[in-house]
């Protein structure tokens, strides 16, 4: 079907069923977000962007400004662009040399901050932010750590999932803003209240009450607070795999399944084999694959970063372990949250961070 241009284009993207050694009669598929034209995040850019025209909150001629150094930096400079906004991105010297070319042809302003500050290169990041909406008033920054047009992004994703499946059992994929997984899970609980939903995060990540180690190496997952868009209460089941179980699954998922992807990808592709072991013959499990592996080439699918990082001396376990509540994890494990309630009812250490910073970093205030 032909798309009147590329923010039309956004979204549609394919249904994969993954095929996975044995045959246990679980039927897994993948959906390939990495095939929006720059990844996922395309879809928040679309629907943050397009909000704020409509609000008047983005007037035709005001700049866009946004601090990130991957999907979300790709997305706002595609639709920001392509509708004749200046694009601001402010990002750190640890951006990956592909999507700095990707950004600055699109016609981007990167701005690439030199020092840490305070609270290292978030901090940093942020502080230039600020600098750039008070040098370009009536600047719009999408804010996708608190916009709940990052969720509200989704609904259309859940209606492609609703529009190529009968029926879904289990939503796997990983959690970064919180944005897809709960967008995406909430709009199709809608009409499938039973769905399970199984939150990927990585070891070292505070999103689900571990302790936060900032010197983790996966990307796009994970954040040393709770981000406002995450909605623990969405989540059945949480999983956590540490930098080399994820990087070594995203070699797997290049080798067996063909899909050259990213490091979250390749963390969803565990899960997904574990899910199609698990999981009752019948049911049908989907995972998200939010962004493809080219950018990775020097991190992920380098040996010598591997080895420079000590991957190959981390603990990986082929199977994961279930975990109580409390337990600090260093390799694969899952909390399967009981009681009606999901999540939200021991993740209170969470809540208590999540009031600490009732202004949250990304400088938005938090909200309920
Ligand atoms: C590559 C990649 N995968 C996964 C995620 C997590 O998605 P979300 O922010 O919707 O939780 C992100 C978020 O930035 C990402 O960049």
């Amino acid at each position: 079907m032909p798309y009147d241009d590329v923010i039309d284009a956004i979204g549609h993207t394919p249904l994969v069923r993954l095929t996975l050694g044995r045959d246990t009669g679980v039927r897994v598929y993948a959906k390939l977000e990495l095939q929006n034209l720059y990844g996922m995040k395309d879809r928040v850019a679309k629907r943050t962007i397009l909000s704020a025209k409509a609000t008047g909150e983005l007037p035709d001629d005001a700049p866009i400004v946004e601090s990130s150094s991957g999907t979300m930096a790709l997305g706002v400079a595609l639709v920001g662009t392509a509708l004749g906004h200046e694009v601001h991105i402010v990002t750190d010297p640890r951006i990956d040399p592909i999507t700095l070319v990707k950004l600055r042809t699109l016609g981007a302003h990167v701005h690439i901050v030199e020092a840490m500050t305070g609270h290292g290169w978030q901090s940093a990041r942020l502080e230039r932010l600020e600098l750039l909406l008070r040098d370009l008033p009536g600047a719009f920054w999408p804010r996708q750590y608190s916009n709940p047009d990052n969720p509200l992004a989704y609904e259309a994703l859940a209606a492609e999932l609703s529009g190529d499946l009968d029926t879904i059992d289990v939503l796997a994929g990983t959690v970064g803003s919180g944005g897809s997984m709960c967008g995406t899970a909430r709009t199709l609980r809608r009409s499938l209240p039973g769905l399970r939903v199984v939150g990927i995060d990585c070891v070292g990540s505070a999103i689900f009450g571990q302790p936060d180690r900032p010197q983790r190496l996966q990307s796009g997952l994970g954040n040393s607070l709770i981000p406002p868009n995450v909605d623990h209460a969405v989540f059945d089941e949480v999983h956590w795999l540490n930098d080399r179980e994820a990087f070594d699954s995203t070699l797997e998922l290049a080798a067996e399944q063909k899909i050259f992807a990213g490091n979250t990808s390749g963390a969803v592709y565990r899960v997904l084999r574990h899910l199609s072991e698990r999981e009752p013959p019948g049911s049908v499990v989907v995972g998200i694959l939010p962004d493809r592996g080219d950018r990775y080439h020097q991190s992920v699918y380098d040996d010598a970063y591997r080895k420079a990082h000590d991957l190959p001396a981390m603990p990986a376990r082929r199977a994961p372990v279930e975990v109580e509540p409390g337990t600090v994890v260093g390799a694969w494990s899952y909390r399967v949250f009981k009681g009606g309630d999901r999540a939200t009812s021991d993740l209170r250490r969470g809540q208590h961070d999540r009031d600490r910073h009732a202004r949250d970093p990304y400088g938005a205030a938090v909200g309920p």
